[in-house]
């Protein structure tokens, strides 16, 4: 992309999946390669933005010309996005983070001779992270969270989107939809961008380098717009 658009502008993208630990070897994780929030921070950058990437347990090589954070747990995410945020102007959440997290980490490795025929495990609820950054945002910033979804449904989908988006309180709120075969470590992409008043603003499906365009060039307007 030779088009300099986002030249001045600071962009955090969160991007990744959790780790939560349960013991020194093991842990809570979820699929996500952190394929697209890559894609949209190479592509930010590529257009002019000063990027920071919060990268947790990526699959795929960081890029080169930005600034990337490494984390794992939610807890270190939660830590070092609060911290970057203020310095930004738009906040981009991709990442997946686990929604509980072990209520205690075993010093040593879990034994199934200690434990026994079952195991069962406490968990506590993490932070919201895109929550506390939407309701903490200033009003020059553009707050961006995603939701990755497996409803079949279009209609049900953008429902739970509409909803999420007032749940979290963020500016727009990009629909994902994802299964055993998309969304989730594979380079095909569907997303509908919801707006704040609940409108669809864009619906596209491609590689992933190629929605982070289609994220990128709504979002332009969006900050055209409201003269962010
Ligand atoms: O509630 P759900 O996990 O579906 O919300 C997804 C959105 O919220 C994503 O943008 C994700 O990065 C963000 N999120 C977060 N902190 C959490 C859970 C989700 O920032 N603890």
């Amino acid at each position: 992309d030779s088009r300099r658009d986002w030249v001045g502008r600071k962009v955090l993208v969160s991007a990744g999946g959790t780790r939560e630990p349960l013991d020194p070897v093991r842990f809570l994780g979820n699929r996500s390669s952190g394929r697209q929030g890559v894609a949209i921070a190479a592509s930010a950058a590529a257009r002019g933005a000063q990027v920071t990437l919060v990268a947790a347990n990526l699959e795929v090589p960081a890029p080169a010309n930005l600034e990337v954070i490494q984390v794992s747990t939610a807890a270190e995410m939660h830590a070092e996005c609060t911290r970057l945020a203020p310095e930004h102007d738009i906040i981009v959440m991709t990442a997946a983070v686990a929604d509980y997290r072990p209520v205690t980490v075993a010093e040593g490795k879990i034994t199934k001779e200690e434990t026994g025929d079952e195991l069962t495990l406490h968990l506590t609820k993490n932070p919201d992270i895109l929550r506390e950054l939407a309701a903490s945002k200033r009003p020059d910033q553009l707050v961006v969270g995603f939701a990755a979804e497996t409803e079949p449904n279009d209609e049900k989908l953008l429902a739970r989107g509409r909803a999420k988006l007032q749940r979290k309180g963020c500016d727009v709120l990009a629909v994902n939809r994802v299964g055993w075969n998309e969304g989730f470590q594979h380079d095909e992409n569907e997303i509908s961008l919801i707006a704040r008043d609940g409108s669809l603003a864009v619906r596209h499906a491609g590689n992933k380098m190629s929605v982070a365009g289609a994220i990128l060039d709504t979002l332009a307007e969006y900050l055209r717009d409201s003269a962010h």
